[in-house]
């Protein structure tokens, strides 16, 4: 692993002891509507013990949002943060959730092995090479009939909210996730063969819903 990623690694160590505070306060307490129109979107009603891949998870709250939804789900959080995936084990309740640490860009799970794997507000902040290298590991992992489903913070719109967005993006490497945010949906049409976009209710977040066949 390059210095770089092992520097990004440290932040987000430190950053897992007041990621959910921090969270809370940037999205105005709309994170679980936000969750919850990823976790319908899924469209898991229909599918026997499916599998939940949820990559770059943080403290695990889609992936717990899955397993609680759907209690015959099988969900895993993925992250290369340890301090995340403590603070996600400590808030796993009923201890049905799976946190393994790894790298997006490299996935320790066979080919077609999950009917949903998703992303949630985590692409952006991945400099342009570790992205596209974990959205083909995406696509590698999920079914044919399976969805990847990949949540975005929109550009907020009140002015301070979007200069700690900037500034966020700042310390992740401005240019490729200014390029991320302006190309839309092409970065995704360029790996899926079927992508559609949609917006939550609040307009605080995008996503993008993306199949292989
Ligand atoms: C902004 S947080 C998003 C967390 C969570 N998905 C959510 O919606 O709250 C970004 C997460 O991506 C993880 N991450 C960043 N680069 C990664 C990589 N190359 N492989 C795995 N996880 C990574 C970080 O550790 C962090 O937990």
């Amino acid at each position: 692993m390059s210095n770089t990623r092992k520097g990004r690694q440290k932040y987000y160590n430190i950053f897992s002891h007041f990621y959910d505070l921090f969270i809370k306060i940037h999205s105005h307490n709309y994170g679980e509507e936000t969750r919850k129109f990823l976790v319908d979107s899924a469209r898991l009603a229909k599918k026997n013990h499916p599998r939940v891949l949820d990559i770059c998870c943080g403290t695990g709250s889609v992936a717990l949002a899955f397993a609680q939804k759907h209690p015959e789900v099988q969900s895993i959080g993925y992250d290369f943060a340890i301090g995340m995936l403590h603070k996600a084990k400590e808030k796993d309740r009923s201890g049905r959730t799976q946190f393994i640490n790894g790298d997006a860009a490299r996935l320790s799970f066979a080919d077609n092995s999950f009917d949903v794997v998703c992303c949630s507000h985590a692409l952006y902040e991945l400099k342009n090479e570790v992205r596209t290298a974990a959205l083909l590991e995406m696509k590698r992992v999920v079914k044919p009939d399976g969805l990847v489903l990949i949540m975005e913070h929109e550009v907020p719109r009140r002015r301070l909210i979007k200069f700690l967005f900037y500034i966020r993006m700042l310390s992740m490497g401005l240019k490729d996730a200014q390029e991320f945010v302006h190309q839309g949906i092409m970065p995704f049409k360029k790996i899926f063969t079927h992508v559609t976009l949609s917006h939550s209710q609040s307009g605080k977040s995008k996503l993008i819903i993306c199949s292989k066949t």
